[in-house]
């Protein structure tokens, strides 16, 4: 097993409190990686730091570095690191434009990609490694605001896919889903980690349990337990964590 990031003794602030202490923590290639832990425990902080989503914030300090596949990403240039880390949110945002227009902004922005046929291509490849091709390729041109809001976290998906990253950072995509919509999300994530490497934040612990390999548990900005996720569900070793998954907090 290959690790794609490594991240070393980082440390997290918002106006200089700190909100994750000390990480240390590795993440293997082309396997998913859960994150799991009670609300302000710093996980959406930890994931927004590994795409630099955070530089915009002018509150938000770090210390600690963070490696992807060698290169510190603090030293690279937050947009070529932003292609090759990209980020999908609880809400789907679909973009107020056509299926097809929301998969092409960003290769087109990005790549000025201008050609149909290569833009068609993008477009096929996004939505089929999206589970979303059978779906909707007859309506292509029609607007993105009327599909469900399944299809709509999967089509924001494929509009991560189209600029080809090499990771892809989920927070809790699932928490405004129904069951069935939960289930096709989950099948995904377990198809595309054969070609990306992913980091799940839930607050679904049997989400946790049933995609990823590994599962590391936060708690009050502290990594508490990192383990492959049936030792840690079966067999924690600390406390925090068997409290937790028995959910006696959080
Ligand atoms: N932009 C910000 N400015 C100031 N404080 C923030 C900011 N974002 C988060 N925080 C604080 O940092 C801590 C960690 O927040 P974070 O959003 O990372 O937690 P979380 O584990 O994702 O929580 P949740 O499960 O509710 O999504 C919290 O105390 C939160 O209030
Ligand atoms: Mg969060």
């Amino acid at each position: 097993m290959v690790d794609k990031i490594k991240i070393e003794n980082l440390s997290c602030y918002y106006n200089k409190k700190s909100v994750l202490e000390s990480l240390n923590l590795n993440i293997v290639k082309n396997e998913i990686l859960s994150v799991i832990g009670p609300a302000n425990s710093g996980k959406t902080t930890f994931l927004r730091t590994l795409n630099r989503m955070n530089d915009f914030d002018v509150t938000y300090s770090r210390k600690g570095n963070v490696y992807l596949d060698g290169d510190n990403i603090f030293d690279i240039d937050a947009e070529s690191l932003r292609r090759r880390v990209g980020m999908l949110f609880a809400m789907p945002i679909p973009l107020p434009m056509s299926i097809y227009d929301n998969i092409t902004y960003a290769p087109k922005r990005l790549d000025l990609i201008t050609k149909k046929s290569e833009l068609d291509s993008i477009v096929e490849r996004s939505l089929k490694d999206a589970s979303l091709w059978d779906e909707v390729k007859d309506r292509l041109d029609s607007s993105a605001m009327n599909m469900s809001g399944g299809q709509q976290q999967r089509l924001c998906i494929a509009r991560v896919l189209a600029i080809n990253p090499e990771v892809i950072l989920f927070d809790e995509p699932c928490s405004g889903l129904d069951p069935i919509s939960t289930a096709k999300v989950e099948e995904l994530m377990i198809d595309l980690k054969e070609k990306y490497t992913i980091v799940l934040v839930t607050n679904n612990v049997k989400q946790a349990s049933r995609v990823s390999y590994t599962t590391a548990f936060f708690l009050m900005g502290k990594l508490i337990e990192i383990d492959q996720t049936g030792k840690l569900f079966i067999s924690p070793k600390e406390k925090e964590t068997e409290d937790y998954i028995t959910g006696r907090f959080g």
